[in-house]
């Protein structure tokens, strides 16, 4: 298959990530309250909602990097209580809203570091002669082929974020959490980056939170909508915008930020 699906791919080999009851409070305030979700591989998933509806701390809390109740598993397996390593060698990868690359090292290097977490130092000494087939592939992947010796703090700000796509890709994420890849980008990168999430998302299992509607009605293959930590509405693109709730809650919001 080569395009992402509403419904995914679902066969017995194919992977999933499930949320169940989700919660994640700071201080007594709940910011992702009672999530239920589930991300199915080949399903390429937008996450969407006002500012502050807890997206970032849903990816968070998937990823380890707060601590939250009720139970996230990867194909059968908890994440919940694993420290953030531990996730990610399990497959879970992440993105942040700022790009993270080494900007003095090379895009080539960049990838070659996150080629070696968790592998032995054997490994990494066997391979150093030559670059390593599943980066040849993420570079071709990510469009940066012919950028891997530039230095990642050159690169333009659409190239950063598919490097940090690319760093995933070549640690073997399989579920990715993308959290707003494609804010600051000019038009042409966000199309790019719309066919990369495409071109990832068929195979894998990938959420995109997004702010941008407009983007989101282009590549989305199913959506879910979240308000003030919870889900308010789930299914394809269509299915969501015509939801009375949504079109309150996320529209109203959106057309009050818009103004302000
Ligand atoms: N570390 C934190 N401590 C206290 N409150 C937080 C923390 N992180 C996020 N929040 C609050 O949780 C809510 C959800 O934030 P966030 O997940 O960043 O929203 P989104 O990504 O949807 O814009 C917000 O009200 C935010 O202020
Ligand atoms: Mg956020």
């Amino acid at each position: 298959m080569s395009t992402p699906v509403y419904g995914g791919n679902a066969g017995m080999s194919s992977d999933y990530l499930e949320i169940r009851d989700l919660r994640v409070t700071f201080d007594g305030f709940t910011a992702v309250d009672g999530v239920d979700l589930t991300l199915l591989q080949g399903d390429l998933r937008f996450l969407i909602g006002p500012n502050g509806a807890g997206k970032t701390t849903l990816v968070d809390a998937v990823t380890g990097l707060v601590p939250a109740t009720g139970s996230v598993t990867k194909s059968g397996v908890e994440l919940l209580g694993k420290k953030t390593h531990k996730i990610a060698r399990l497959g879970v990868g992440r993105t942040f809203q700022t790009a993270s690359v080494f900007e003095e090292l090379s895009v080539l290097q960049n990838l070659d570091i996150a080629a070696g977490a968790g592998r032995s130092p054997w490994q990494l000494l066997r391979r150093r002669k030559d670059v390593l087939p599943e980066i040849e592939e993420a570079l071709e992947t990510i469009g940066l082929t012919a950028h891997r010796d530039t230095p990642a703090g050159i690169l333009a700000h659409g190239q950063k974020q598919w490097l940090e796509i690319g760093m995933l890709l070549v640690q073997n994420a399989d579920v990715l959490l993308l959290d707003e890849p494609v804010a600051g980008m000019s038009h042409d990168e966000r199309e790019e980056t719309g066919q990369l999430l495409r071109r990832i998302g068929a195979q894998r299992t990938v959420a995109v939170v997004e702010h941008d509607m407009d983007f989101m009605r282009a590549f989305a293959t199913s959506v879910t909508v979240l308000a003030r930590g919870k889900v308010i509405a789930d299914g394809t693109v269509e299915e969501v915008q015509n939801d009375p709730q949504v079109q309150q809650v996320y529209l109203g919001t959106a057309t009050a930020s818009q103004e302000a």
